[in-house]
């Protein structure tokens, strides 16, 4: 009987697999990739639970601006309020409960699409037309559900869970570490929503080795880092990271000469950091970009994608110039992993596949199965 008919439980095939050391490991089952249960799983102790990346704060800078997202099934909108707060709330009229704005923009007051019940940025209810009659309504006793929200390093995070831990705290670790990028000024030029035929793990795997940046990468940016110049150590519990070096065939992706906060080697250096459980961030001393995904059941994958430059950068006059070489040559590479992580997604779904051995330059990802493992229990 071969390994697929055994019919095992997707939460303990990867148990087996991640009590393997890592000399020996192989990569993840395919049930967990495919499974709808493992995939709901998923939401209910990972996204349901941990902190997520909706963008950057440079996007919500005045009041009434306003980013929506859907995390864990939940419509939530995140704003600057009139009191000039970040704020995160449910998108959901407290009347028939319609969902309320959509997309991203500005606005003074949040108004249902449906009947009109309007409300003020902190979610109070400001008024509805024609409940007057009705002796049990009262505005005042409408708000909506507020929802945990915090600034790291830049980009706005939420959580669904109260007791979650604060990021200054479990993230302390990777923030010192790359303190000395400055990366919270870093700003925000694009931020575009994507989505893509292929499980989130996948994806997030994807991105943590750059095993794959000679083969998969050939036609764009393969030539620009050495495989022997890849350092994939050990992950911390809340994050893992690798670097790579970089030389100066892209002028952004080494210091900028009014940077002196970045010495030696590390004026070279590119971080590509995890922040579980699905914030994906490429750091360089010139410029970012970054991923936060959510599944969209087991087989999509619905992406945050933006990026910018360092601070040193964006007030170089020619800077925006190279930027926008450089994203053209960024959607390029995104093009390639799409259809690398589509490929893979197409080939776990087969019969006939079985998880393979693992790369030492592909550490990472297994410390992100054993953290998966451990949060789906
Ligand atoms: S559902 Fe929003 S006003 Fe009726
Ligand atoms: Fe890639």
């Amino acid at each position: 009987m071969s390994h697929h008919d055994q019919n095992l439980d997707p939460a303990a095939e990867l148990r087996a697999n991640v009590a393997r050391p890592f000399e020996e490991a192989r990569a993840m089952p395919r049930s967990v990739y495919t499974s709808e249960a493992f995939c709901a799983q998923e939401i209910e102790s990972i996204f349901r639970k941990q902190w997520i990346a909706v963008g950057r704060v440079d996007g919500l800078c005045e009041p009434g601006d306003f980013i929506t997202y859907e995390l864990a099934g939940q419509p939530i909108m995140v704003l600057r309020d009139a009191g000039g707060a970040l704020r995160a709330q449910s998108n959901v009229c407290l009347h028939r409960m319609s969902t309320l704005l959509a997309g991203e923009g500005k606005t003074r007051a949040i108004t249902c699409p449906y009947h009109g019940w309007t409300y003020n940025l902190d979610g109070t209810l400001r008024g509805a037309p024609a409940m007057g009659l009705n002796k049990g309504f009262c505005k005042a006793g409408y708000q909506l559900p507020q929802i945990r929200c915090e600034e790291w390093m830049g980009w706005v995070m939420i959580t669904l869970d109260p007791e979650a831990t604060p990021l200054a705290e479990s993230l302390s670790e990777v923030g010192a570490m790359i303190a000395d990028y400055g990366l919270e000024d870093y700003r925000q030029s694009f931020r575009e929503e994507h989505i893509w035929n292929t499980n989130w793990k996948v994806l997030a795997e994807n991105f943590m080795e750059s095993y794959h940046l000679p083969v998969c990468h050939a036609g764009t940016i393969g030539g620009f880092s050495k495989l022997e110049e890849m350092h994939c150590p050990p992950s911390h519990p809340a994050f893992n990271y690798h670097t790579i070096v970089k030389d100066d065939t892209l002028p952004l992706s080494v210091a900028h000469p009014g940077n002196t906060r970045l010495h030696g080697e590390q004026r070279n250096v590119t971080y590509l950091l995890t922040i579980y459980p699905s914030l994906m961030i490429t750091l360089t001393p010139g410029y970012f970009w970054y991923l936060s995904l959510h599944p969209q059941g087991p087989d999509h994958v619905r992406i945050v994608f933006g990026g910018g430059l360092s601070p040193d950068f964006a007030s170089d006059p020619k800077a925006q110039g190279y930027f926008d070489t450089f994203k053209t040559l960024l959607d390029e590479v995104n093009v390639e992993d799409k259809g690398c992580t589509e490929r893979v997604y197409r080939g776990l779904c087969s019969g006939l596949s079985e998880p393979g051995h693992l790369s030492h330059l592909e550490r990472p990802n297994y410390d992100f199965a054993t953290w998966i493992s451990e949060k789906v229990g």
